[in-house]
């Protein structure tokens, strides 16, 4: 008999992060969990004893296969960040408690650098209480700021909607025979891998973007309204994709120059929302050209519609490697990918030491940003392989099919 595993969901959601809640309850079924229990709203849930046995989900294949095609995050999510040990051990106390209630022996927590913060604290205090209960971090975010990993579950997806947007609001903002300006807000807080993925708009069907800014280099705005000016004046109509965290100078957001509403995270993260907004009034009021500002917000983050199938393979994959690994015995770990061929693209799963990826933030290397603010072929031939292939959703009435799970 071994037992009972619980799984959460933290974070922002993603087209796929559902495909690894579905790897972690199959693959602890398959190896003989007696229960599968999921905290709604993660750890947060958990501490409000806010829990769901998913036992009966994970023997039924059909239901795995609709969760595999289920946008954002099925448990619900939190944005909650435990205490320091040693200023709290009461959280600790209390969570440890409630899992051995429910007699679990491996805890996954399936997040980004944020989230892996917890499994972090977690697995450390199992260790000062000489708890056997083992933690696995399973990899997600779009963003793809993750430490160590090639790449994180989610983004593939992300870039796959974003580039193929692209290329439709590129096909809309040229139509007119007089110049317009359209600036495309694409999330990724401080790391510029998905505003890189607009550049695969380009091809032999699409001009592509015309200007690419990413967050790892300074916004001068200056230099870009001279830019802008000069090729409106040349009559031509221009498609401008900038990060959402796209800073200039002094170190402030762009969307902080103007007037905004702050929202700061438990992990002091600021809302970032508002930077197309404000260049594109700016290019208007002092260049009086026609401007739009598109943030594509929540819409790139659970475009399961546009869903990368590599993406799905291996958002399953790290799911099932972190229970095999909890299962062997390991505790303490994330779930990296490492792509070990690129021609064609493979890749496999290994494990790593939390301490080095929570709260870490992975951005793009300078060397493939170019000196006029676009991406090397580099970038280009990283990002390709992992937006390939698609699983179509299941429609029903004209619209895809969700599974839902009762948040309340
Ligand atoms: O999960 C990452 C992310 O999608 C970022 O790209 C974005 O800045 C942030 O989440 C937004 O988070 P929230 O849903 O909490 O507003």
């Amino acid at each position: 008999m071994f037992g009972n595993v619980i799984v959460g969901q933290s974070g922002g959601p993603t087209a796929v992060i559902n495909a690894s809640l579905a790897g972690v309850i199959k693959t602890a079924r398959d190896r003989g969990a007696e229960k599968v229990y999921g905290m709604r709203h993660g750890i947060k849930g958990l501490l409000d004893h806010n829990y769901v046995d998913l036992s009966e989900l994970a023997d039924s294949d059909m239901e795995i296969d609709l969760l595999k095609r289920t946008p954002s995050s099925y448990l619900g999510s939190c944005r909650f960040k435990l205490p320091e040990i040693s200023d709290d051990r009461e959280t600790y106390e209390k969570i440890f408690k409630i899992l051995d209630e429910l007699n679990i022996k491996c805890f996954f927590y399936i997040g980004g650098n944020d989230s892996m913060d917890t499994i972090k604290k977690l697995s450390d205090y199992a260790l000062i209480i000489n708890s056997d209960i083992k933690f696995m971090g399973v990899p997600k975010t779009i963003d793809n700021d993750l430490a160590v990993t090639d790449h994180t579950p989610g983004y593939g997806s992300a870039a796959k909607f974003i580039a193929s947007t692209m290329k439709e609001i590129i096909r809309d903002g040229l139509v007119y025979d007089y110049p317009t300006i359209t600036i495309v807000e694409i999330m990724g807080r401080n790391a510029g891998w998905l505003t890189a993925a607009a550049a695969l708009s380009k091809g032999e069907d699409c001009e592509g973007v015309d200007m690419l800014f990413l967050p790892e280099k300074v916004f001068d705005i200056d230099h870009f309204m001279s830019r802008v000016k000069e090729q409106a004046e040349s009559g031509k109509s221009m498609v401008i994709a900038i990060s959402e965290g796209i800073r200039v100078m002094d170190g402030r957001y762009v969307f902080e120059l103007s007037d905004h509403v702050e929202f700061v995270d438990a992990f002091g993260h600021k809302q970032l929302a508002g930077s197309a907004k404000f260049l594109a009034n700016k290019i208007g009021a002092e260049l009086g050209i026609k401007t739009r500002a598109i943030e594509l917000s929540t819409l790139q983050r659970c475009a399961a519609h546009m869903a990368s199938r590599t993406d799905i393979t291996e958002a399953y994959n790290v799911g099932g490697a972190a229970v095999k690994a909890a299962f062997d015995g390991e505790s303490g770990k994330v779930v990296v990918i490492k792509r070990i061929s690129d021609d064609p693209y493979m890749s496999i799963t290994e494990t790593h030491d939390v301490h080095q990826i929570a709260n870490v933030e992975k951005k793009v290397p300078l060397e493939w940003i170019t000196e006029d603010d676009f991406v090397t072929d580099d970038l280009i031939h990283y990002i390709r392989p992992l937006i390939q292939a698609e699983l179509s959703p299941i429609m029903i009435n004209g619209l895809p099919r969700h599974l839902n799970c009762d948040l309340r």
